[in-house]
């Protein structure tokens, strides 16, 4: 681990967003990028707030930060609700024990609305905004000429391109640009994917790797390819699970018993896309034939558009979330 941190001090610690409180001010060892002390999050929905949940829960100073006051009390509602679970499971007897617990991990949480306080000092931004690559460019271009030069930019995009969404920063914020693609929901999922670009200096990749630990993550490496791992494995299977529907091969229960019992898998496909989403499978998609099939970087027809998907979403049956799909959730 020494060997990932730099020969920089810690930068004099002021509060990373208001009322933030002060903590230690102790050099690091030397190296290249030092540990991940502070992180600001943008975005406080449902990925941005369980990023710093589950950050602030395991002592990180997490700074969350979004557009609008009701946007960051969303964040804070949020993460109540997943940590009064916890605390529930963990003391069930014993209401101040549940109390302490979640006072504990707020100790490590502030929150503002504005953009330049949220950047003061992080040793990282992770950035969970809406999944739009002119947005997430805009915000970054921004915090590049704010935040300091030795922050690490992190983005949590499912479906765009880290280099993309990079090409907005200053070549010197490139070498610390990187991809932490958490899963949902955040507190349960083990996996964080960690996506280098051809300019990520391996020291941000190690600080990276070395924070998902401390968060008792499991991270796992991977280039700037669509849908890094885990998406760019599904995706195609759960369209080509529409497509055997759409061709009437068999039914959506039939290809579900088939994989859970044929293949050993926990859900089934068709179950899978409406958990996903209707809509954001059919958006990463079309995100992947607009911009990544003309580049090589992914095969046409493992994207091509899927007649019986894009009916569903425009039915308004989007999934689990919208109570129908293939299947129906209206009395779940
Ligand atoms: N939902 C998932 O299952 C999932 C899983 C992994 C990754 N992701 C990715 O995480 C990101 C966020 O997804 P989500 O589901 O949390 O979305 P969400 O809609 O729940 O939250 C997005 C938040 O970003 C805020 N926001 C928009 N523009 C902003 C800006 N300029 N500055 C600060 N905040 C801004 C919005 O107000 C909103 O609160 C997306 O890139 C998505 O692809 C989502």
């Amino acid at each position: 681990m020494l060997a990932l941190y730099s020969r920089t001090p810690l930068r004099a610690r002021a509060p990373l967003c208001a009322a933030a409180r002060s903590f230690s001010t102790s050099p690091a060892p030397h190296t290249a990028a030092r540990p991940v002390e502070r992180i600001t999050v943008f975005g406080a929905g449902l990925m941005g707030a369980g990023i710093a949940q589950v950050a602030a829960a395991n002592g990180v100073k997490v700074c969350m930060t979004d557009v609008s006051d009701a946007a960051v009390e969303n964040g804070r509602a949020i993460i109540t609700k997943s940590l009064t679970r916890i605390a529930r499971k963990k003391s069930p007897d014993d209401p101040a024990a549940q109390k302490q617990f979640v006072d504990s991990v707020f100790a490590n949480l502030t929150t503002t609305t504005h953009a330049k306080e949220a950047v003061s000092n992080p040793d990282l931004v992770v950035e969970a905004i809406v999944e739009n690559l002119a947005t997430k460019q805009e915000l970054f271009r921004r915090l590049d000429e704010i935040a300091p030069t030795d922050t690490i930019f992190a983005s949590n995009t499912s479906s765009l391109s880290i280099r993309r969404i990079a090409e907005t920063s200053s070549k010197a914020r490139r070498q610390r640009f990187a991809g932490f693609h958490a899963f949902n929901p955040v507190p349960q999922m083990k996996l964080v994917e960690i996506i280098s670009t051809d300019e990520t200096s391996p020291a941000v990749t190690a600080a990276l790797l070395d924070l998902c630990k401390r968060m008792k993550k499991v991270p796992v490496q991977c280039k700037d390819t669509p849908g890094f791992i885990v998406n760019r494995l599904l995706v195609p299977y759960l369209l080509e699970a529409i497509r055997m529907v759409e061709r009437g091969d068999a039914t959506a229960e039939d290809i579900d018993t088939a994989m859970k019992l044929g293949a050993g898998l926990p859900m089934g496909p068709l179950e899978l896309s409406d958990f996903v989403g209707l809509d954001t499978l059919s958006h990463i998609a079309r995100g992947w034939r607009d911009e990544r099939v003309s580049t090589g970087e992914i095969d046409a027809q493992q994207v091509a558009q899927v007649q019986m998907l894009e009916r569903l979403v425009e039915e308004g049956n989007k999934g689990r979330k919208s109570g129908k799909g293939f299947f129906d959730y209206s009395n779940n």
